[in-house]
């Protein structure tokens, strides 16, 4: 059914959700329209707990498909939809679960105790002992078992963040987030320059280059609070655009410094703005694409996500 006007196709969205008892969850870099129709926004940590918690039947999860996978990890008995099934990451393609398990076997003899940042598939959370966010990565590695060695994996940005949060050695898988590592020491420097009195937030999938520039690197939640704090009035953002959205409406009274296009402080992730209201209306209607998982591989997963959850708290 084609629903014209954006006023109509809102309610439809709510009288669908009412219908379906659904709720929706929405990651901050979702476009403004898909967060403001949402019942909880925020960082992967958050929406984890939140899909933990919830006693909806139908989880609508508009991110991209790891987070949708894992509310559908932690609720096996419910139906997960998601705009559009092809949101992707580059981190999770970074490390498929045949190439983690062949490094793990070929390396037998090292023992590692395995933590995978959240954005990875089903299939590496079911290979290793527990799962980060960068809203807890620290946090999770000091919880580690300080006789067996780590191995940290997507991201090799966060891990480098975290060795130097934690002052725990890990050997790092090599993958990045290709949004965060677009950012270059000389464009925030640039910014900077233009805006001396600013600070500058960074997300932890940034190259240490880029941290170095930051006065806070943080998860996206995080980053609500930080400019909340902040006695700085103008600050510039280093991740992904929908977080502006975000933060003007939370923090309206801030100067946030996009800078001009040529070196922006911020950048679209193709994979997040795959969804947009009309994929989400769809979903909600056809109740697909739905999230499935082999059972053997969502009870493993489940294992060491539920760990993350506990020691996070
Ligand atoms: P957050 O958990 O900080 O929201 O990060 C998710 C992400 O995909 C960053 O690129
Ligand atoms: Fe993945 Fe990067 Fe997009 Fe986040 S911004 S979902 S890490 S590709």
């Amino acid at each position: 059914m084609a629903i014209a006007p954006a006023l109509d196709l809102k309610e439809e969205i709510l009288r669908l959700k009412k219908e379906r008892n659904a709720v929706i969850l929405a990651h901050n870099y979702q476009v403004g329209p898909i967060q403001d129709i949402a019942d909880y926004v925020g960082d992967s940590l958050g929406l984890a707990y939140r899909a933990q918690e919830t006693d909806a039947d139908v989880i609508a999860f508009c991110g991209v498909h790891f987070m949708a996978e894992t509310a559908k990890i932690l609720n096996p008995e419910k139906t997960v939809v998601l705009p559009d099934k092809d949101a992707g990451c580059s981190l999770e393609q970074a490390c498929p679960a045949d190439k983690l398990a062949a490094y793990l076997e070929e390396h037998k003899e090292k023992n590692y105790y395995v933590i995978a940042y959240i954005n990875c598939s089903a299939g590496v959370k079911a290979l290793c002992d527990v799962i980060c966010t960068s809203g807890n990565a620290p946090r999770i590695v000091n919880q580690a078992p300080a006789d067996r060695p780590i191995l940290f994996v997507p991201d090799a940005n966060l891990g480098a963040w975290v060795m130097e949060q934690t002052g725990r050695k890990m050997d790092l898988w090599q993958g990045s987030c290709y949004v965060h590592v677009e950012f270059t020491q000389e464009s925030i420097q640039k910014i900077k320059d233009e805006y001396p009195d600013a600070v500058v937030v960074a997300h932890p999938e940034c190259t240490t280059a880029v941290r170095l520039l930051a006065d806070e690197v943080c998860s996206t939640e995080k980053m609500i609070h930080f400019c909340q704090k902040t006695p700085a009035q103008n600050i510039i953002v280093v991740t992904e655009s929908g977080m502006l959205h975000r933060i003007k409406k939370e923090v309206p009274e801030k100067n946030l410094i996009p800078g001009p296009t040529d070196h922006c402080a911020c950048a679209d992730c193709r994979y997040m703005k795959m969804n947009t209201l009309e994929k989400l209306h769809a979903c909600l209607e056809k109740l697909e694409p739905q999230v499935e998982l082999p059972e053997d591989v969502r009870a493993k997963a489940e294992i060491s996500l539920v760990r993350m959850l506990e020691q996070s708290k």
